[in-house]
């Protein structure tokens, strides 16, 4: 085993979104509290915009142990560890206070243990970043039936395909650091993200319209390379898990702070907002019959889902 270093670290953060979002104000929070616990010693540094790379590079990376950590969407992890889908199934986390119990939780934790397992990397932390909402640039979309002949990107994520399937859509895979220019040159019509990403990273320059569903609360997790976090002491490694607990609490706060005010930015960038009629309802029942049977087995069986569903106070399946 590596000696512990003695030495002063200044930990690389790679960051996938850009200045101004909630994994930035995650990645702040942990710097912030990294430095204080540490009394000076530790540092750490964010690398925003997807500059080390793509989401999910990044977690191969941390997991050989030639980038510390990385801030990037639980939707990009899913892939290295099926078990975190459970937070991505469609319509199962119904608001900020539903993500903040699961992943404080036991349920949280036991991710986290998955994640080192089957992945390399350790989750310290959690960002809270809202319900991913689709934007398009040709037309309102308040149905299902309008959805119908707009190519949709989405992460590398079955999941999150299959869901658009239900939809009755085939949407277009793309890693996250190919999505603005894909907006862009108009290879892709939409996306989904939250109103605080939308708006870090410009695409109400590329888009113009936004439909309230509420899929997924998109929840973000700071991971660190478990061989990095193995090779520090037991007092340092105890810095970091305190500094994480830190940067979730102000992810939170960014939130509560900023969701408004964001959406309101969207709007006088002349973005145009709906809902979605019949209170999503349509979306909701081809999307739930379709998909939640389907990854029972990836996310750890019927029984993990339905914990999932009891610790957030909801009817099991
Ligand atoms: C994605 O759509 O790939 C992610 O949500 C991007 C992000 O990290 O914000």
């Amino acid at each position: 085993m590596a000696a512990a270093p003695a030495y002063a670290k200044n930990f690389k953060i790679a960051v996938g979104d850009s200045g101004g979002s909630s994994q930035e104000a995650t990645g702040i929070g942990f710097v912030k509290a990294l430095e204080e616990l540490s009394g000076g010693k530790h540092t750490a540094t964010l690398f925003l915009n997807g500059q080390l790379g793509s989401e999910q590079d990044t977690v191969n990376e941390a997991a050989i142990g030639t980038l510390d950590m990385s801030i990037l969407a639980i939707n990009n992890v899913t892939p290295f560890s099926p078990t975190v889908g459970v937070f991505t199934l469609p319509y199962v986390i119904l608001s900020l206070e539903d993500a903040e119990k699961l992943t404080q939780g036991p349920i949280g934790q036991e991710l986290t243990e998955n994640t080192i397992n089957d992945a390399g990397v350790r989750i310290i932390a959690w960002t809270y970043t809202g319900f991913r909402v689709l934007t398009n640039s040709k037309k309102p979309v308040k149905s299902v039936a309008d959805l119908q002949g707009l190519v949709i990107r989405v992460p590398k994520n079955e999941i999150m395909i299959d869901t658009y399937k239900a939809w009755g859509i085939s949407p277009t895979p793309m890693a996250w650091s190919e999505t603005f220019a894909g907006l862009q040159t108009k290879v892709v019509d939409g996306q989904d993200n939250p109103y605080t990403t939308i708006n870090a990273m410009k695409f109400y320059e590329v888009q113009k319209y936004v439909t309230n569903i509420r899929y997924i609360f998109s929840i973000e997790p700071l991971i660190i390379s478990e061989q990095v976090f193995q090779e520090l002491s037991e007092e340092d490694q105890n810095i970091i898990l305190e500094a994480g607990k830190a940067a979730t609490a102000a992810s939170a706060q960014f939130l509560r702070d900023k969701e408004a005010e964001i959406k309101q930015i969207l709007l006088d960038e002349g973005m145009e907002i709906t809902d979605p009629e019949n209170n999503e309802e349509e979306f909701i029942k081809l999307a739930t019959e379709a998909v939640w049977p389907k990854f029972y087995d990836s996310i750890g069986g019927v029984d993990k889902l339905n914990a999932v569903l009891a610790e957030i106070g909801r009817d099991p399946v």
